[in-house]
Protein backbone atom coordinates (compact mmCIF):
# COMPACT_ATOMS: atom_id res chain seq x y z
CA UNK A 1 0.00 0.00 0.00
CA UNK A 2 1.93 3.25 -0.66
CA UNK A 3 2.30 5.82 1.47
CA UNK A 4 2.37 9.75 1.52
CA UNK A 5 6.05 9.50 1.44
CA UNK A 6 6.48 7.63 -1.36
CA UNK A 7 4.02 10.19 -2.90
CA UNK A 8 6.33 12.78 -2.00
CA UNK A 9 9.47 11.27 -3.09
CA UNK A 10 8.44 10.49 -6.50
CA UNK A 11 6.83 14.06 -6.41
CA UNK A 12 9.88 15.39 -5.94
CA UNK A 13 8.27 17.68 -2.82
CA UNK A 14 7.73 17.86 0.88
CA UNK A 15 5.10 15.88 2.69
CA UNK A 16 3.77 18.83 3.60
CA UNK A 17 3.56 19.81 0.05
CA UNK A 18 1.45 16.02 -0.45
CA UNK A 19 -0.64 17.07 2.59
CA UNK A 20 -1.88 20.36 1.05
CA UNK A 21 -2.59 19.27 -2.22
CA UNK A 22 -4.62 16.17 -0.68
CA UNK A 23 -6.76 18.57 1.52
CA UNK A 24 -6.92 21.65 -0.86
CA UNK A 25 -5.92 22.88 2.32
CA UNK A 26 -3.20 25.68 1.04
CA UNK A 27 -2.22 27.36 -2.01
CA UNK A 28 0.22 25.19 -4.02
CA UNK A 29 1.85 26.44 -7.39
CA UNK A 30 0.08 24.26 -9.93
CA UNK A 31 2.61 22.81 -11.82
CA UNK A 32 3.51 21.32 -8.33
CA UNK A 33 -0.37 20.40 -7.52
CA UNK A 34 -0.50 18.81 -10.82
CA UNK A 35 2.78 16.80 -10.16
CA UNK A 36 1.69 15.27 -6.95
CA UNK A 37 -1.68 14.20 -8.25
CA UNK A 38 -0.49 12.63 -11.36
CA UNK A 39 2.23 10.84 -8.71
CA UNK A 40 -1.34 10.08 -6.52
CA UNK A 41 -2.71 8.26 -9.14
CA UNK A 42 0.21 6.37 -10.99
CA UNK A 43 0.86 5.24 -7.14
CA UNK A 44 -3.13 4.34 -6.47
CA UNK A 45 -2.37 6.12 -3.30
CA UNK A 46 -5.45 6.28 -1.29
CA UNK A 47 -5.02 8.83 2.00
CA UNK A 48 -5.78 6.95 5.47
CA UNK A 49 -9.32 7.71 6.33
CA UNK A 50 -8.09 7.03 10.04
CA UNK A 51 -5.27 8.92 9.76
CA UNK A 52 -7.05 11.89 8.47
CA UNK A 53 -9.84 11.56 11.65
CA UNK A 54 -6.89 11.15 13.87
CA UNK A 55 -5.64 14.28 13.12
CA UNK A 56 -9.28 16.30 12.71
CA UNK A 57 -10.47 14.31 15.30
CA UNK A 58 -13.17 13.43 13.19
CA UNK A 59 -13.97 10.92 10.00
CA UNK A 60 -16.31 10.82 7.28
CA UNK A 61 -17.62 8.08 8.24
CA UNK A 62 -21.88 8.38 9.28
CA UNK A 63 -23.31 5.29 11.59
CA UNK A 64 -26.50 4.47 10.79
CA UNK A 65 -27.76 2.04 13.80
CA UNK A 66 -31.35 0.41 12.00
CA UNK A 67 -34.06 -2.06 14.01
CA UNK A 68 -34.86 -4.68 11.90
CA UNK A 69 -32.80 -5.10 8.79
CA UNK A 70 -35.69 -7.88 7.76
CA UNK A 71 -38.48 -5.64 7.21
CA UNK A 72 -38.11 -4.10 3.71
CA UNK A 73 -39.12 -0.65 4.84
CA UNK A 74 -35.58 -0.20 6.65
CA UNK A 75 -33.54 -0.99 3.79
CA UNK A 76 -35.63 1.94 1.61
CA UNK A 77 -34.27 4.48 4.72
CA UNK A 78 -30.87 3.31 4.29
CA UNK A 79 -30.65 3.41 0.54
CA UNK A 80 -31.83 7.15 0.74
CA UNK A 81 -29.37 7.74 3.89
CA UNK A 82 -26.30 5.90 2.15
CA UNK A 83 -26.89 7.99 -1.45
CA UNK A 84 -26.74 11.40 1.20
CA UNK A 85 -23.81 10.77 2.28
CA UNK A 86 -22.01 9.19 -0.31
CA UNK A 87 -23.05 12.29 -2.74
CA UNK A 88 -21.53 15.09 0.23
CA UNK A 89 -18.53 13.12 0.12
CA UNK A 90 -19.54 11.05 3.60
CA UNK A 91 -19.10 7.05 3.82
CA UNK A 92 -22.11 4.86 5.56
CA UNK A 93 -21.49 2.18 8.14
CA UNK A 94 -24.71 0.05 9.10
CA UNK A 95 -25.48 -1.51 12.05
CA UNK A 96 -28.60 -3.57 12.61
CA UNK A 97 -30.12 -4.45 16.47
CA UNK A 98 -32.09 -6.77 15.65
CA UNK A 99 -34.68 -4.41 18.43
CA UNK A 100 -31.88 -5.25 20.81
CA UNK A 101 -31.33 -2.03 23.46
CA UNK A 102 -28.31 -3.78 24.72
CA UNK A 103 -26.68 -4.11 20.75
CA UNK A 104 -28.37 -0.67 19.87
CA UNK A 105 -25.83 0.76 23.03
CA UNK A 106 -22.65 -1.39 22.30
CA UNK A 107 -22.69 0.09 18.81
CA UNK A 108 -23.53 3.50 19.28
CA UNK A 109 -20.43 3.09 21.87
CA UNK A 110 -18.27 1.34 19.49
CA UNK A 111 -19.19 3.34 16.75
CA UNK A 112 -17.92 6.46 18.58
CA UNK A 113 -14.54 4.93 19.14
CA UNK A 114 -13.68 5.54 15.36
CA UNK A 115 -14.52 9.09 15.32
CA UNK A 116 -17.67 9.09 13.23
CA UNK A 117 -18.61 12.60 11.67
CA UNK A 118 -22.41 11.70 12.95
CA UNK A 119 -24.89 8.69 13.55
CA UNK A 120 -28.23 8.31 12.50
CA UNK A 121 -30.45 5.93 14.85
CA UNK A 122 -33.77 4.09 14.67
CA UNK A 123 -34.08 3.43 18.58
CA UNK A 124 -34.39 -0.18 19.28
CA UNK A 125 -36.87 0.27 21.66
CA UNK A 126 -38.29 3.27 23.84
CA UNK A 127 -34.98 5.22 23.09
CA UNK A 128 -34.15 5.70 26.72
CA UNK A 129 -30.88 3.68 25.99
CA UNK A 130 -30.54 6.03 23.10
CA UNK A 131 -30.83 8.77 25.08
CA UNK A 132 -28.38 7.80 27.76
CA UNK A 133 -25.68 6.36 25.78
CA UNK A 134 -25.92 9.60 23.63
CA UNK A 135 -25.78 11.76 26.70
CA UNK A 136 -23.06 9.53 28.69
CA UNK A 137 -20.35 10.85 26.08
CA UNK A 138 -21.41 15.28 26.27
CA UNK A 139 -20.24 16.42 22.99
CA UNK A 140 -19.98 13.71 21.67
CA UNK A 141 -21.08 12.84 17.71
CA UNK A 142 -23.81 14.83 16.03
CA UNK A 143 -26.93 11.85 16.33
CA UNK A 144 -29.98 12.19 14.68
CA UNK A 145 -33.53 10.09 15.72
CA UNK A 146 -35.40 8.83 13.01
CA UNK A 147 -39.04 7.69 12.89
CA UNK A 148 -39.22 6.66 16.51
CA UNK A 149 -39.07 9.23 18.90
CA UNK A 150 -37.40 9.19 22.43
CA UNK A 151 -39.10 10.86 24.89
CA UNK A 152 -36.65 12.55 26.71
CA UNK A 153 -34.43 12.96 23.73
CA UNK A 154 -33.76 16.67 23.30
CA UNK A 155 -32.06 16.70 19.67
CA UNK A 156 -32.73 16.86 15.88
CA UNK A 157 -35.72 13.73 14.77
CA UNK A 158 -37.43 13.16 11.91
CA UNK A 159 -40.72 11.26 11.70
CA UNK A 160 -43.56 10.59 9.23
CA UNK A 161 -47.28 11.78 10.01
CA UNK A 162 -47.77 8.31 11.96
CA UNK A 163 -51.58 9.91 13.81
CA UNK A 164 -52.59 10.80 10.40
CA UNK A 165 -51.67 7.72 8.62
CA UNK A 166 -53.87 6.41 11.03
CA UNK A 167 -56.51 8.76 10.79
CA UNK A 168 -56.62 8.46 7.25
CA UNK A 169 -56.64 4.57 7.12
CA UNK A 170 -59.84 4.38 9.48
CA UNK A 171 -61.88 7.24 7.81
CA UNK A 172 -61.56 5.33 4.43
CA UNK A 173 -62.64 2.08 6.04
CA UNK A 174 -65.65 3.69 7.38
CA UNK A 175 -66.19 5.93 4.39
CA UNK A 176 -66.90 2.16 2.87
CA UNK A 177 -69.76 1.62 5.46
CA UNK A 178 -67.50 -0.60 7.82
CA UNK A 179 -69.02 -0.45 11.32
CA UNK A 180 -66.96 -3.13 12.94
CA UNK A 181 -62.78 -2.28 12.49
CA UNK A 182 -60.48 -3.78 14.31
CA UNK A 183 -56.68 -2.79 15.17
CA UNK A 184 -52.95 -4.92 15.14
CA UNK A 185 -50.80 -2.68 16.36
CA UNK A 186 -47.07 -2.49 16.82
CA UNK A 187 -45.43 -2.86 20.84
CA UNK A 188 -46.90 0.44 22.35
CA UNK A 189 -43.54 1.42 23.22
CA UNK A 190 -42.63 2.86 19.97
CA UNK A 191 -43.87 6.41 19.35
CA UNK A 192 -44.52 5.16 16.21
CA UNK A 193 -47.21 2.68 17.16
CA UNK A 194 -49.07 4.83 19.77
CA UNK A 195 -49.18 7.69 16.86
CA UNK A 196 -51.06 5.31 14.63
CA UNK A 197 -53.31 3.93 17.06
CA UNK A 198 -54.06 7.77 18.62
CA UNK A 199 -54.60 8.56 14.57
CA UNK A 200 -57.18 5.26 13.88
CA UNK A 201 -59.33 5.78 17.42
CA UNK A 202 -59.29 9.54 16.78
CA UNK A 203 -61.16 8.73 13.72
CA UNK A 204 -63.68 5.92 14.97
CA UNK A 205 -64.49 8.45 17.93
CA UNK A 206 -65.57 11.56 15.16
CA UNK A 207 -67.49 8.73 13.90
CA UNK A 208 -68.68 7.41 16.58
CA UNK A 209 -68.04 3.88 15.94
CA UNK A 210 -67.42 1.79 19.65
CA UNK A 211 -64.36 0.39 19.29
CA UNK A 212 -64.23 -2.39 21.87
CA UNK A 213 -61.05 -3.41 23.78
CA UNK A 214 -60.54 -6.71 21.91
CA UNK A 215 -60.32 -4.97 18.75
CA UNK A 216 -56.75 -3.39 19.68
CA UNK A 217 -54.88 -6.23 19.60
CA UNK A 218 -50.82 -5.03 20.54
CA UNK A 219 -48.17 -7.40 18.57
CA UNK A 220 -44.80 -7.32 16.66
CA UNK A 221 -44.26 -5.30 13.73
CA UNK A 222 -43.69 -8.79 11.50
CA UNK A 223 -45.74 -11.25 10.00
CA UNK A 224 -46.11 -13.23 12.63
CA UNK A 225 -47.41 -10.78 15.04
CA UNK A 226 -49.90 -9.73 12.42
CA UNK A 227 -50.86 -13.46 11.61
CA UNK A 228 -51.49 -14.04 15.73
CA UNK A 229 -52.99 -11.14 16.32
CA UNK A 230 -55.65 -11.45 13.38
CA UNK A 231 -56.50 -15.19 14.51
CA UNK A 232 -57.56 -13.84 18.05
CA UNK A 233 -59.92 -11.59 15.88
CA UNK A 234 -61.38 -13.57 13.83
CA UNK A 235 -62.56 -15.93 16.83
CA UNK A 236 -64.34 -12.35 18.41
CA UNK A 237 -67.93 -12.51 17.92
CA UNK A 238 -69.08 -10.08 16.41
CA UNK A 239 -66.28 -10.40 13.99
CA UNK A 240 -64.49 -7.16 12.41
CA UNK A 241 -65.07 -6.71 8.95
CA UNK A 242 -62.47 -4.93 8.81
CA UNK A 243 -58.01 -4.58 10.38
CA UNK A 244 -56.13 -1.94 10.21
CA UNK A 245 -52.64 -3.50 10.96
CA UNK A 246 -49.90 -0.62 11.57
CA UNK A 247 -47.23 -2.43 9.25
CA UNK A 248 -47.53 -4.12 6.07
CA UNK A 249 -45.54 -7.23 7.63
CA UNK A 250 -48.21 -7.25 9.74
CA UNK A 251 -50.69 -6.83 6.90
CA UNK A 252 -49.50 -9.75 5.53
CA UNK A 253 -49.99 -12.26 8.62
CA UNK A 254 -53.34 -10.84 8.69
CA UNK A 255 -53.92 -11.78 5.51
CA UNK A 256 -52.46 -15.16 5.82
CA UNK A 257 -54.74 -15.33 9.30
CA UNK A 258 -57.83 -14.65 6.87
CA UNK A 259 -56.85 -17.37 4.10
CA UNK A 260 -56.32 -19.91 6.67
CA UNK A 261 -60.03 -19.35 8.12
CA UNK A 262 -61.42 -19.68 5.04
CA UNK A 263 -62.31 -16.32 4.73
CA UNK A 264 -61.67 -14.18 1.76
CA UNK A 265 -60.42 -10.59 1.22
CA UNK A 266 -62.10 -8.20 1.02
CA UNK A 267 -65.68 -9.95 0.37
CA UNK A 268 -65.54 -10.95 4.06
CA UNK A 269 -62.82 -8.81 5.95
CA UNK A 270 -61.09 -5.57 4.79
CA UNK A 271 -57.55 -5.06 5.36
CA UNK A 272 -54.90 -1.93 5.62
CA UNK A 273 -51.39 -1.94 6.13
CA UNK A 274 -48.72 0.69 6.36
CA UNK A 275 -45.45 1.19 4.98
CA UNK A 276 -46.85 1.27 1.44
CA UNK A 277 -44.01 -1.95 0.07
CA UNK A 278 -43.48 -1.88 -3.37
CA UNK A 279 -43.70 -5.87 -2.71
CA UNK A 280 -47.13 -5.32 -1.45
CA UNK A 281 -47.90 -4.53 -4.99
CA UNK A 282 -47.53 -8.04 -6.16
CA UNK A 283 -50.01 -9.35 -3.61
CA UNK A 284 -53.46 -10.93 -4.29
CA UNK A 285 -55.33 -8.58 -3.66
CA UNK A 286 -52.62 -6.19 -3.51
CA UNK A 287 -52.48 -4.53 -0.37
CA UNK A 288 -54.01 -1.30 0.52
CA UNK A 289 -51.45 0.72 2.61
CA UNK A 290 -50.54 3.78 4.36
CA UNK A 291 -47.22 4.79 2.27
CA UNK A 292 -44.71 6.59 3.98
CA UNK A 293 -41.46 8.10 2.15
CA UNK A 294 -38.81 5.91 3.69
CA UNK A 295 -36.35 7.13 1.06
CA UNK A 296 -36.85 10.39 1.94
CA UNK A 297 -36.83 9.89 5.75
CA UNK A 298 -32.98 8.76 5.25
CA UNK A 299 -31.86 11.20 2.73
CA UNK A 300 -33.12 13.91 5.12
CA UNK A 301 -32.09 12.21 8.60
CA UNK A 302 -28.34 12.62 6.56
CA UNK A 303 -28.85 16.22 5.47
CA UNK A 304 -30.26 17.10 9.00
CA UNK A 305 -26.62 15.06 10.19
CA UNK A 306 -24.54 17.11 7.89
CA UNK A 307 -25.96 20.42 9.20
CA UNK A 308 -25.57 19.75 12.78
CA UNK A 309 -22.03 19.09 11.90
CA UNK A 310 -21.64 22.28 10.30
CA UNK A 311 -23.11 24.25 12.80
CA UNK A 312 -23.22 22.54 16.08
CA UNK A 313 -24.79 25.08 18.22
CA UNK A 314 -28.36 25.10 15.75
CA UNK A 315 -31.41 24.64 16.90
CA UNK A 316 -32.54 21.35 17.09
CA UNK A 317 -35.53 20.56 14.36
CA UNK A 318 -38.15 18.44 14.52
CA UNK A 319 -39.64 17.10 11.29
CA UNK A 320 -42.27 15.66 10.24
CA UNK A 321 -42.80 14.01 6.55
CA UNK A 322 -46.25 13.42 5.43
CA UNK A 323 -48.02 9.81 4.39
CA UNK A 324 -50.73 9.36 1.62
CA UNK A 325 -53.26 6.11 1.09
CA UNK A 326 -52.51 3.92 -1.53
CA UNK A 327 -55.55 1.85 -2.35
CA UNK A 328 -55.75 -1.78 -3.22
CA UNK A 329 -57.74 -4.56 -3.59
CA UNK A 330 -57.55 -5.21 0.33
CA UNK A 331 -60.32 -2.99 1.12
CA UNK A 332 -63.83 -2.84 0.28
CA UNK A 333 -67.46 -2.32 1.91
CA UNK A 334 -68.62 -4.60 4.86
CA UNK A 335 -70.24 -8.06 3.97
CA UNK A 336 -73.57 -6.85 4.92
CA UNK A 337 -73.34 -4.27 2.71
CA UNK A 338 -72.05 -5.58 -0.03
CA UNK A 339 -74.99 -8.26 -0.13
CA UNK A 340 -76.60 -5.69 -0.06
CA UNK A 341 -75.76 -3.91 -2.83
CA UNK A 342 -75.41 -7.27 -4.77
CA UNK A 343 -78.40 -7.76 -4.50
CA UNK A 344 -79.97 -4.27 -5.27
CA UNK A 345 -77.73 -4.93 -8.06
CA UNK A 346 -79.50 -8.62 -9.42
CA UNK A 347 -82.67 -6.56 -9.22
CA UNK A 348 -81.87 -3.86 -11.27
CA UNK A 349 -80.55 -6.70 -14.04
CA UNK A 350 -83.90 -8.77 -13.30
CA UNK A 351 -85.35 -5.42 -14.65
CA UNK A 352 -83.31 -4.71 -17.65
CA UNK A 353 -83.18 -8.70 -18.78
CA UNK A 354 -83.35 -8.99 -22.39
O1 LIG B 1 -40.48 -1.03 12.97
C1 LIG B 1 -41.57 -1.41 12.31
C2 LIG B 1 -42.24 -0.26 11.63
O2 LIG B 1 -41.84 1.00 12.15
C3 LIG B 1 -41.88 -0.21 10.18
O3 LIG B 1 -42.64 -1.10 9.45
C4 LIG B 1 -42.19 1.20 9.87
O4 LIG B 1 -43.60 1.38 9.82
C5 LIG B 1 -41.60 1.88 11.06
O5 LIG B 1 -42.22 3.11 11.27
Amino acid sequence: MPNMKQVARMAGVSLGTVSHVLNDSAGVREHLRQRVLEVVEVLGYQPSQLARGLRRDKTNMIGMIIPDITNPFFPAVVRGAEDAAFGNGYRLVLCNTDNSESKEVAYMNELRTFLPAGMIVIPSNSGEATVQAHEAVKGGSALVCLDRLPRHWKGDTITVANAEGGRQAAEHLIELGHQRIATVTGPLHFSSATARLKGFTSALKKAAIALPPPYVQQSTFDGAGGYSAATVLLRLTPRPTAIFAQNDLMAMGVLAAIREAGLRCPEDISVFGFDGLEITNLMNPTLSSVVQPGYQLGSLGVQVLLERVQDPGRKYTHQVLPTELRLGGSVGPPPAAAARAAKRAVKRGAGTRP
